[in-house]
This record gives C-alpha cells, structure tokens and sequence, in this order.
C-alpha cells in the first residue's frame, strides 16, 4: 500500500467511526476504532454498550443490547459475529473473535410446552471473555459463562461450562485439550 492510499483508508476509517458514533450516539466507540460496514446496534433503553481503544468491527456486527456491552482495548470481532446482552457481557483487552462468533448471555425460558416459548421471557447469566482471549470461528458461548485470560477455543466449539486461564478448548461441548505455556 502506498503513502496515498494509506492516507486515504485512515481517512475512511475516521470517518466511519465518526458516522457510527453519529448513528449510534448512545453507545461509546474508543479511539481509533475501525468500525465496519453494516453496523447494527439494537441498545434498548438502560443498555449500555462501549468499545475501547483500537477495536475492529468488521462487516456486519450485530449487537442487541438491553443491559451491559463492556469491550477492553484492541479487540478484534471478525465478520458477521453476535453479541447480545440482556444483562452483561464483558470482553477483555486484546481479545480476538474470528467470524460468526456468536455470545448471548440469556436463553429463552422454556419450562411450559403448553404455551408458546416466546410468551415465557428470558433465563439471563452474565458471560466475561478475559483478555487475549482467541475464539476461532464460528464458536458458540452460552449464558453464564467466564472464559480465562489467554485461552484459546477451536472453530465450531459450543462453549457451555466455564473454561480456565491458559487453556486451548474446543470441540461441542467445548473440552479443555491442554494448558498453553509452560506449566
Ligand atoms: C484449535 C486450533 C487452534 C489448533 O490448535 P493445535 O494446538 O494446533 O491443535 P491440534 O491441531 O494439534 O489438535 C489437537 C487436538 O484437538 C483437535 N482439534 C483441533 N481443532 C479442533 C476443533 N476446532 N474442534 C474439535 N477438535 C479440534 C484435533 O483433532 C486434535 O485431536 P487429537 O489429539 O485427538 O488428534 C485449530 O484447530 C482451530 O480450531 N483454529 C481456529 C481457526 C479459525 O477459526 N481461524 C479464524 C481466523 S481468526
């Protein structure tokens, strides 16, 4: 890439992020974020979404939020990933979501087969991403769940039990494989 078309997608990058902030006033996009295209962002009355630093957006976000979106720094979401948070979800710093990762903090309540699930609310639990945290495409990650500082989850898992610090994960349901690092 030369100087000029450097310049001019630093450009279109400040400019995005300044139509997103225009668009979506009430959530909080840090410096320098590279917010993609087709933002969508549902933040309900209450909800309280924002990014750090430096985050990547890439194209087609969808973000529902009635409760709390909390992103660190330099996080990374690859194409067409969710989040939806009823009431919490917190990703920390230098974390990475390749595509289609999916987060929902809550599950459709489903206890009476007799009427219809969408009449019977929501089941919520808080779900926390640490930091420089990889989670490979297309994984899953349930209500309720803590994900530990620098772990690793494999394509396609289905994260439903919590995962430690320092773990590579993966599989459906997801299964600590081994510990990263030296231990
Ligand atoms: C998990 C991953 C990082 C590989 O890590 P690795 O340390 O090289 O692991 P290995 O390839 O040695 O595999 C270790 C074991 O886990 C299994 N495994 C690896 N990835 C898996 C996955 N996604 N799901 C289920 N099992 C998986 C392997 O089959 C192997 O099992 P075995 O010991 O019974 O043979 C890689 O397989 C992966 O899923 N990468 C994500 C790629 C991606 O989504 N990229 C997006 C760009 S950001």
């Amino acid at each position: 890439m030369n100087l000029l078309s450097r310049a001019a997608a630093a450009a279109g990058r400040r400019w995005s992020l300044a139509f997103a902030r225009a668009r979506f006033a009430k959530a909080r996009f840090g410096r320098a974020c590279d917010v993609r295209r087709r933002l969508t962002l549902r933040q309900y009355p209450g909800g309280q979404v924002a990014f750090g630093e430096r985050c990547v957006l890439d194209n087609d976000l969808t973000i529902e939020c009635w409760g709390r979106l909390r992103v660190g720094d330099r996080v990374i979401f690859g194409h067409h990933c969710t989040l939806a948070a009823r009431e919490s979800i917190l990703i920390g710093d230098d974390s990475m979501l390749a595509e289609m990762v999916s987060i929902r903090d809550h599950d459709h309540a489903f206890d009476d087969p007799t009427r219809p699930y969408r009449e019977q609310g929501v089941v919520c639990a808080p779900v926390r991403i640490g930091r420089n945290v990889w989670l490979g495409a297309k994984v899953t990650v349930l209500k309720g769940i803590t994900i530990g500082d620098n772990s690793v989850v494999g394509a396609n898992a289905v994260v439903t039990r919590d995962l430690p610090a320092n773990c590579l994960a993966a599989g459906v349901p997801a299964r600590v494989l081994r510990a990263i690092g030296p231990g």
